[in-house]
């Protein structure tokens, strides 16, 4: 498909596409301190979300079930807002993402005791 696309593409057409690309019609960038500002507060909603996704897999069907899941459905409306900020800004999420979803998980599976 994207072959195809590449092959229906003519030389006008790619310049017309680099000038997308490249012109300042692209949404600017934020300044160095919020676009940092935005990584963290992202990263803090997805580990808010995971740690609440691990809570409800030990903790989900026991007494506190609802208010978890309720709980949860905040931080997960949280993460959406960080989501359409760091897409919107082009922000690089922290590099430590894959990391951090696994450990938020784990960090609330932890924490039925
Ligand atoms: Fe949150």
């Amino acid at each position: 498909m994207i072959l195809t696309n590449l092959k229906a593409l003519n030389s006008r057409n790619l310049s017309s596409v680099a000038f997308r690309c490249y012109s300042s019609a692209a949404p600017k960038r934020p300044s160095a301190l919020t676009d940092e500002i935005i990584r963290v507060d992202h990263a803090g909603e997805l580990g808010a979300d995971r740690i609440y996704a691990g809570q409800m897999a030990v903790l989900g069907n026991g007494p506190m079930g609802k208010t978890i899941a309720h709980m949860w459905e905040q931080e997960k409306e949280h993460r959406r807002k960080f989501e359409v900020l760091i897409n919107q800004h082009r922000v690089r999420p922290t590099v430590m993402t894959p990391i951090w979803n696994i450990a938020g998980f784990a960090l609330g599976a932890g924490s039925y005791n």
